[in-house]
């Protein structure tokens, strides 16, 4: 819940990184993943390119760095919520429903429900989207394979562990 309000407030502040860590972390990126990181928010492209370092830390441990693809899936895990389009007070709502309602029961959408309900199962299924639009953008397949399974718990991974483990610590959610 802290955890939440500090990514909630966090999200008020429009501005993407540092121009450093911008370049840093674009450096890391494909043409076509370039294009979908430019799409991302600010915020999302912060929190992004916050998992990026961590996962640098945690995986290079004074070693050489990660390989690239597995920085493009700290930079593009949440790459998916492109698609949904919701903004902050939007996802703060639907990710509170999601907790009482339980997160797979919301994701299902009814057919012919309004936009705003689509737009819900979207957000509560953006590591499938992403996965897809990650495979369509030419990523790697950890890339791609990492942002589908952000959200299944470790049993589920197919990513390999410590890799996983480095790309969950880091993000935290
Ligand atoms: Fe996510
Ligand atoms: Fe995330």
């Amino acid at each position: 819940m802290r955890h939440l309000a500090g990514r909630f407030f966090g999200a008020l502040d429009p501005r993407g990184p540092s121009a450093p860590l911008e370049a840093w972390a674009q450096g890391f990126l494909l043409a076509g993943e370039r294009e979908l990181w430019m799409q991302m928010s600010g915020p999302d492209r912060r929190h992004a390119a916050g998992v990026a370092r961590k996962v640098e830390l945690l995986l290079n441990d004074g070693g050489p760095a990660p390989d690239r693809p597995v920085m493009a899936a700290a930079l593009l895990h949440d790459v998916g919520k492109l698609r949904c389009g919701l903004g902050t007070f939007s996802r703060v709502a639907v990710t509170l429903v999601a907790m009482s309602l339980g997160r797979e029961r919301l994701a299902e959408v009814p057919p012919d429900s309004r936009r705003w309900r689509a737009r819900v199962g979207e957000y509560l299924t953006h590591d499938r989207i992403g996965e897809e639009m990650l495979s369509t953008a030419g990523s790697a397949a950890l890339t791609s394979t990492w942002a589908g399974e952000h959200h299944r718990s470790r049993e589920g991974w197919v990513t390999p562990p410590r890799i996983a483990a480095a790309l969950n610590e880091a993000d935290g959610d």
